[in-house]
């Protein structure tokens, strides 16, 4: 069953909205300081509730965001977030009216892409969703994690506690690099927002750079379970390699600690290659990090460039978006529709596996996703789609 009612929620009904998502989450409902913290993420005209018998069934937000695509175009784009539905109304198309509204909700807000990230995988492709990034878990012994002695070194690392940080993370993160494809915008409602769900244990490690600039922060929390110490570092942020690896050196230097666990790290941190032992750094999870939605294929494929290569013309299918089915010959000159053979065809979720160039074409027909027509087309794709550095969002929301 689909056709629910659903509508932009008033100011008035956006807490119960927010509990109702803390509840599918398996969340208490809020206390009134986490819902002051998280309140100005409510952006009026964003928070959708559906309906069902009169009564607030499900609900989906947006906040309005920017994000990074190859190239370095940051595209206006909806966050999607607050995701649920009452567990006594699943399973009846709630999730679907709410998906439909908001994908056209974007696209009267001129937004070419959505994006997120899932609780469960097996929720969003059939949106037209695909994941554009992944982060890994690194776990490290702290004893025999050394680092090498040609590892960057320089500057110092002061321990702010979460009041202190507040009023100077924000300038940090503007100053870490924005332009690798899946980077995202932090505004001050973020911030506020992810004050309520850290645990008062949280520190702050931050590193001033020999300039006095402060370019680097990490956010950690001391743990024990099993009678193993451990630092988790939920979000660390370097605008240059020596303060990522003095970030590392501090957290490798606390003393007590057994082990330290990044959670979320780029798949391409060096961090094997600043250790004197390369197996110290384990790799625990690799994970999908963020998702999009090409909700105007053609606009966000123009938005980003493309690697030298010849031209390819792709059949994008697409049945939740329907005005996006068709021809589009892709090429280091541009993009257009087009009407001619397709030498690919492959639908949108597919297709946004490729946009940040997280996933190359060939590993896309390897697995039956891409459906090569004309296989010298493989290459070429494989060649235009390339990003020259790894996506990775690293910011939750
Ligand atoms: C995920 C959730 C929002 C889905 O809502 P819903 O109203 O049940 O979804 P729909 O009824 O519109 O589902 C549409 C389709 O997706 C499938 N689906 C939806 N959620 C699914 C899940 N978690 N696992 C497997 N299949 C799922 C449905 O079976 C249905 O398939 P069908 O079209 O073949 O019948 C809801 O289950 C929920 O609130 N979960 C807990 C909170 C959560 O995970 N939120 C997402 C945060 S990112």
């Amino acid at each position: 069953m689909t056709g629910h009612e659903v509508r932009p929620l008033a100011e008035s009904e956006f807490r119960e909205a927010h509990d109702l998502f803390r509840r599918a989450l398996l969340w208490r409902p809020s206390k009134d300081e986490e819902w002051e913290r998280n309140s100005g993420r409510y952006e009026p005209g964003r928070v959708l509730g559906a309906f069902v018998d009169g009564a607030l069934a499900g609900t989906a937000m947006a906040t309005t965001n920017v994000v990074t695509v190859p190239g370095g175009r940051r595209l206006p784009v909806g966050a999607v977030t607050g995701v649920g539905v009452r567990a006594d109304r699943t399973r009846r198309g709630v999730l679907t009216s709410l998906m439909r509204e908001q994908l056209e909700d974007a696209r009267r807000r001129g937004e070419a892409v959505a994006m997120l990230h899932a609780s469960e995988a097996v929720i969003y492709e059939r949106y037209g969703y695909g994941v554009v990034s992944r982060s890994r878990t690194v776990e490290l012994d702290r004893r025999r994690a050394a680092l090498r002695e040609d590892a960057p070194v320089g500057g110092r690392v002061r321990v702010l506690d979460q009041d202190e940080a507040a009023p100077i993370l924000p300038a940090i993160y503007q100053r870490c690099a924005q332009d690798r494809p899946g980077q995202i915008g932090r505004d001050d409602a973020w911030w506020a927002g992810q004050r309520s769900w850290l645990g008062d244990g949280v520190l702050i490690a931050v590193h001033t750079g020999g300039d006095g600039l402060d370019d680097g922060f990490a956010l950690y929390e001391a743990t024990k379970a099993d009678d193993v110490n451990a630092l988790q570092v939920y979000d660390l942020k370097s605008a240059n390699a020596t303060a990522a690896v003095q970030l590392w050196r501090f957290l490798l230097g606390v003393d007590l600690v057994d082990r330290v666990v990044g959670h979320g790290r780029p798949l391409d941190e060096p961090l094997e290659w600043w250790l004197a032992d390369r197996r110290q750094c384990r790799v625990t999870s690799v994970d999908d990090d963020l998702w999009l939605r090409l909700v105007d294929v053609l606009e966000a494929l123009r938005a980003r460039t493309f690697g030298p290569a010849d031209p390819v013309v792709i059949e994008v299918r697409d049945e939740f978006l329907p005005h996006n089915d068709g021809g589009y010959r892709v090429g280091p000159d541009g993009v257009d529709r087009c009407s001619d053979e397709p030498q690919l065809v492959l639908d949108v979720a597919a297709l946004a596996a490729l946009y940040l160039g997280d996933q190359k074409a060939s590993g896309l027909v390897a697995a039956g996703r891409i459906e090569a027509r004309d296989p010298a087309a493989v290459a070429a794709a494989d060649r235009l789609f390339a990003a020259v550095e790894t996506p990775w969002c690293g910011t939750n929301f």
